[in-house]
């Protein structure tokens, strides 16, 4: 009897570390269908497909058109807004084809990611494999995730009329969104890992998140250099227009719209965010490998300040070869590395959540009818005309 009662607790403890190996791996897979649904997302944009679909037809939408009387009537709508008649006319099938593939195949992985996460959700919720603490965080991710589909629309909307593209606001923050919910996976998935050292220093930890910040704020600009297409324009590296800082920088009036509108000095912007991630990544390094000689925490630091000069490197070529399709999407791809990995090695430094204690909190129902009510919101939202959602 006492050999069973003391059995116990690492009864419990190996059932707790295994429901977190499952939860974990669940994770890790949302995080690698986000990747492809942001790479598909970028060569959508770079092949200007972003458009090419012009209604928000959630259920009906999945199906594409299945005969050329259909593939017809979808050019025809395509036909009505500005892009068509400015960059595209006389553009033939074909070519229409190619472009409202890329937009397709977006958007059903968009919508495939959030049965990916929803669905496993609510299993592990109902076989009590997540543990306390952690559903706020998952419903949180959950509901961005409904935000971003929201964002997504009203970044297309914003190119259906009077414009021949989407506006660069929409498209950075849809961009740093979809960043967001890729780092707060990363993070929640590495909480769950088993950590083989002990948490840093407070300074190293508040550097390693700092950079996380910053990669952040770096993918924003990055989304405005994008959606400005300001890497076709000043493509010499280090200088820019022939100087190191650029004059006309503010040109328009009044001077925080050059920060959004003005692709120079957008351009400025995205590299002097660069040169300061660089710049913090080499002192994190440098400082982590003197406190914390030996430790994985320093060979990550290292880890990192090379993916972020490797990123520096590709967005250097990128705009050196005046962005051709490849290097663009490297540049994008390799943006959700650094920060993945920047995300993960913060968390690192922290070390791994503590262990739940027992017994189960009661909380769980609270959190369940959480995830019901985030889901049925969902399906309203997605049943609403787009009318409603300017
Ligand atoms: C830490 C370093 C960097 C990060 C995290 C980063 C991130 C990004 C991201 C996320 C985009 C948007 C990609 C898209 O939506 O297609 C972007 C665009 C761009 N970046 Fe960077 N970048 C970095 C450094 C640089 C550097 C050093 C340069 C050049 C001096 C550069 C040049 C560009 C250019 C030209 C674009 C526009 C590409 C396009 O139109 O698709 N980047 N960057």
């Amino acid at each position: 009897m006492a050999a069973i009662t003391a059995a116990a607790p690492y009864a419990a403890r190996d059932r707790d570390l295994r429901n977190r190996a499952q939860v974990r791996g669940w994770l890790y897979f949302v995080l690698l269908v986000l990747f492809a649904l942001v790479l598909v997302g970028g060569a959508t944009r770079l092949t200007e497909s972003g458009l090419s679909i012009t209604e928000w037809q959630p259920i009906h939408g999945v199906i594409p058109p299945l005969n050329d009387a259909e593939w017809q009537e979808e050019f025809q709508r395509y036909q009505q807004i500005p892009q068509y008649a400015e960059l595209n006319k006389g553009m033939s099938i074909e070519a229409f084809k190619s472009i409202f593939w890329w937009e397709w195949v977006h958007r059903i992985l968009a919508r495939s990611v959030g049965l990916v996460f929803a669905l496993p959700l609510l299993f592990f919720w109902a076989t009590r494999r997540i543990e306390r603490g952690l559903g706020p965080k998952l419903v949180g991710i959950l509901l961005l995730g409904g935000l971003q589909g929201a964002i997504g629309w009203w970044m297309v909307a914003s190119g259906l009329v009077d414009r021949v593209s989407v506006s660069q606001y929409r498209l950075a923050t849809h961009l740093t969104l979809a960043a967001l919910i890729f780092t707060a996976t990363m993070v929640v998935a590495r909480g769950l890992a088993p950590h083989s050292e002990p948490a840093a220093d407070r300074s190293t930890q508040r550097l390693a998140g700092v950079i996380v910040l910053l990669a952040l704020v770096q993918i924003y600009l990055g989304g405005l250099v994008a959606g400005l297409d300001a890497g076709l324009s000043y493509n010499t590296w280090p200088l820019m227009d022939g100087r190191l800082v650029p004059g006309d920088l503010l040109l328009l009036e009044p001077a925080w719209r050059n920060f959004f509108e003005n692709p120079k000095t957008v351009q400025f912007v995205h590299r002097i965010g660069a040169y300061t991630v660089f710049a913090v990544a080499l002192w994190h390094m440098i400082a982590t490998r003197r406190r914390l000689p030996g430790t994985t925490h320093a060979r990550r630091a290292t880890l990192l300040f090379l993916i972020v000069l490797v990123q520096a490197s590709i967005g250097i070529g990128t705009l050196l070869m005046q962005v051709p399709l490849h290097m663009a999407l490297t540049h994008q791809g390799f943006a959700l590395i650094l920060l993945g990995f920047a995300a993960a090695h913060w968390r690192g430094t922290k070390g791994a959540y503590p262990l739940p204690t027992r017994p189960p909190m009661k909380r769980r129902y609270v959190l369940l009818v959480g995830v019901g009510v985030s889901l049925v919101a969902a399906g309203i939202r997605l049943s609403l005309p787009p009318v409603w959602f300017p």
